[in-house]
């Protein structure tokens, strides 16, 4: 069987319908703590809790293959979930796990503050024993589309990232990857960065928003605190605005420019640039 861990998610669905044109259903499980929010995939569906180990040796059971999507909110609670998922999968034999990590996250010095959930997480799945692929994440151009409307409407884009370029990957290309190594297997014992086809600054989405929406758009540093301060101004949690601010961090330091071929080489199709991804989702941006 293979196992789609997060399977009601946003990158879990895509990954399963990705899969679909590739196997057959039959050999498809899909996980979610609430499996009739996935009825509607077409597959076997199995209760998972990374909070509940029991029941995850359960529902890894069979499994030849299993994608563990990191859960989607960070802290302690999330390595021990994490360490959970693999302690269970070991426990039910799993062939091979692939994990979604994210770039660069093995450097203590990274200063993205989740960072250390995926490093604690690959450090577990070392020490397991397990056969595992690490697919390590670029931030998702998805995120860009967080500011950019409000860029757009005002004409700056304002933040911490300074000169610093970031990977963006689409969400839909980081499923094409993970949906071929699920069918096809390979890159066992591999750590695959997963990335789009090159790294934007600010200032270069700025022109693309420029560009895109026929409205002027100018880059704006922002100091880390200047860039906390500005997201709890606008009703953002304090602990989230710091946890988002240290991603600029990273970016402005270069932690977050990796590039790599993974998306075409694996998930065998062209991986989307952050300038395509703006421009189809126009709409978006100038609905503010
Ligand atoms: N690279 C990036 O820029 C970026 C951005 C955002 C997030 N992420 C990471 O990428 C992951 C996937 O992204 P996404 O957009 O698909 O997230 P999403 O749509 O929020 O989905 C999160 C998934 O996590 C599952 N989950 C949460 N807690 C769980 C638990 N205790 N036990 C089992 N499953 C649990 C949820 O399943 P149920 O609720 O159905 O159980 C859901 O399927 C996120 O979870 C996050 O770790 C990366």
């Amino acid at each position: 069987m293979i196992v789609v861990g997060g399977a009601s998610g946003r990158l879990g669905r895509r990954t399963v319908s990705f899969l679909l044109e590739r196997v057959d259903a039959a050999r498809v499980v899909a996980l979610s703590r609430t499996p009739e929010k996935i009825a509607d995939l077409g597959v076997a569906t199995r209760p998972a809790d990374f909070n509940d180990p029991n029941g995850l040796v359960r529902a890894f059971d069979w499994a030849e293959r299993l994608l563990l999507i990191s859960t989607d909110v960070p802290g302690p609670g999330r390595i021990q979930q994490h360490t959970n998922a693999v302690r269970a999968a070991a426990e039910a034999g799993v062939g091979h796990v692939l994990y979604t990590s994210m770039v660069r996250a093995g450097e203590p010095d990274n200063p993205a503050v989740i960072a250390v959930d995926h490093r604690e997480t690959e450090r577990a799945l070392a020490e397991s024993g397990l056969t595992h692929t690490l697919l390590r994440e670029s931030l998702y151009c998805e995120m860009t589309l967080f500011t950019a409307p409000g860029a757009v409407a005002s004409g700056v884009l304002a933040s911490n990232r300074g000169d610093g370029a970031t990977g963006y990957v689409a969400r839909e290309d980081v499923a094409a990857v993970a949906a071929a190594l699920l069918a096809d297997g390979g890159h066992e014992g591999e750590l695959l960065d997963v990335t789009g086809p090159a790294a934007a600054t600010d200032s270069e989405i700025a022109a693309i928003l420029t560009e895109v929406t026929g409205r002027p758009v100018r880059y704006q540093p922002l100091t880390d605190d200047e860039a906390i301060a500005g997201m709890v101004e606008r009703g953002m949690p304090e602990p989230v605005a710091r946890s988002s601010a240290s991603f600029g961090k990273a970016a402005r330091e270069g932690w977050l420019d990796v590039v790599s071929d993974v998306v075409e080489r694996i998930g065998g199709r062209e991986p989307t640039s952050v300038a395509g991804f703006l421009a189809a989702n126009r709409t978006a941006l100038v609905a503010t």
